[in-house]
């Protein structure tokens, strides 16, 4: 039985879609099973024999994290310290989803996981907490590190960039910002695959959609399909900047490739390009 917490968040909704498709049973739960509630979690979980936890919960406002640093940690440190002595009392695997951003960005070249860590903001730097609780909680874990998420059930930039075509007829993109665009729904299969049946090769791992890009080229390619599949109905100029011309409360990561090598030969996941995943999703929105 899988316990997946997080369920209404973007990517959770693509796992709850996953496992509903796959009829593997779970059971859910989001803000209602206060993640920072240790003794909540516990009695949810108490009499259901869950053997494996899927979590997608997560505080994941990166510029808010910035002011409210006490709010990111108690949710993605402290929270998932509590969900790894859950799943250890429970004797249950867990499946953690991490974040890019636990690196600085300043590595010309891929990123492996076991490269040194250094985030720059407070988001990243309760992540990487979260991280190091599972470690050392309980060896049953795979922590997989995401980036550049879009899909069906959230805010995200894909979403934003079609408004802003509809809105305007010019739209200015960062374009010294490069990593990989990669569609929760694909996660989501990952994540599903490596709850249901990997093997015992447990720790960190990447995954992202394959390919790279900048902000700049990402907002290109959502227009180019946009405008393929009808989505997009008027000519829009997209004008590339730079991060000092687009200031943010938290900086981002300059470059943030992360390499799938470890995740297709450990466990045997392929990665897709970005740019067939995300015409798969644009595809689909357009119906
Ligand atoms: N989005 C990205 O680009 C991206 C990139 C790299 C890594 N990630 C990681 O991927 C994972 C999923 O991200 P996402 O974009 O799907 O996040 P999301 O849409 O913000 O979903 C997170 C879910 O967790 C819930 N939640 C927050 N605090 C909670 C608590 N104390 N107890 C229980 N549930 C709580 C949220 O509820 P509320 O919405 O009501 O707060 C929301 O339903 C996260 O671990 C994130 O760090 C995301």
């Amino acid at each position: 039985m899988i316990w997946l917490i997080g369920n209404r968040g973007m990517l959770g909704a693509d796992v709850e879609e996953r496992l509903r498709s796959r009829s593997i049973p779970y059971a859910a739960s989001d803000v209602e099973v206060d993640i920072t509630d240790r003794a909540a979690l516990s009695s949810f979980a108490a009499g259901r024999g869950f053997t494996r936890i899927i979590n997608c919960s997560a505080y994941t406002a990166v510029d808010r994290a910035e002011d409210e640093p006490d709010r990111a940690y108690a949710v993605n440190a402290d929270g998932v310290r509590n969900i790894a002595h859950v799943a250890a009392d429970e004797g249950a695997l867990l499946v953690h989803v991490s974040t890019d951003y636990v690196f600085d960005g300043e590595k010309n070249g891929a990123y492996a996981e076991d490269d040194p860590t250094g985030p720059i903001g407070a988001y990243g730097r309760s992540k990487l907490e979260g991280e190091r609780h599972i470690a050392s909680i309980l060896d049953k874990h795979f922590i997989l590190r995401t980036a550049w998420l879009y899909g069906a059930h959230g805010g995200n930039f894909v979403s934003t960039m079609l408004r802003l075509f509809g809105e305007r007829g010019e739209v200015r993109v960062v374009a010294d910002q490069w990593g990989s665009p990669t569609f929760s729904r694909d996660l989501a299969a990952a994540i599903v695959a490596v709850a249901e049946g990997a093997p015992q090769r447990y720790g960190i791992y990447h995954y992202t959609n394959e390919g790279r890009a900048n902000w700049f080229e990402f907002a290109r390619e959502i227009y180019a399909l946009g405008r393929r599949y009808g989505i997009v109905k008027r000519d829009v100029t997209i004008v590339p900047i730079s991060t000092a011309e687009y200031p943010t409360r938290a900086r981002r990561p300059r470059y943030s490739y992360l390499s799938k090598e470890k995740i297709q030969r450990e466990l045997g996941i392929a990665c897709r390009d970005w740019r067939d995943a995300l015409e798969d999703f644009i595809r689909e929105m357009a119906g």
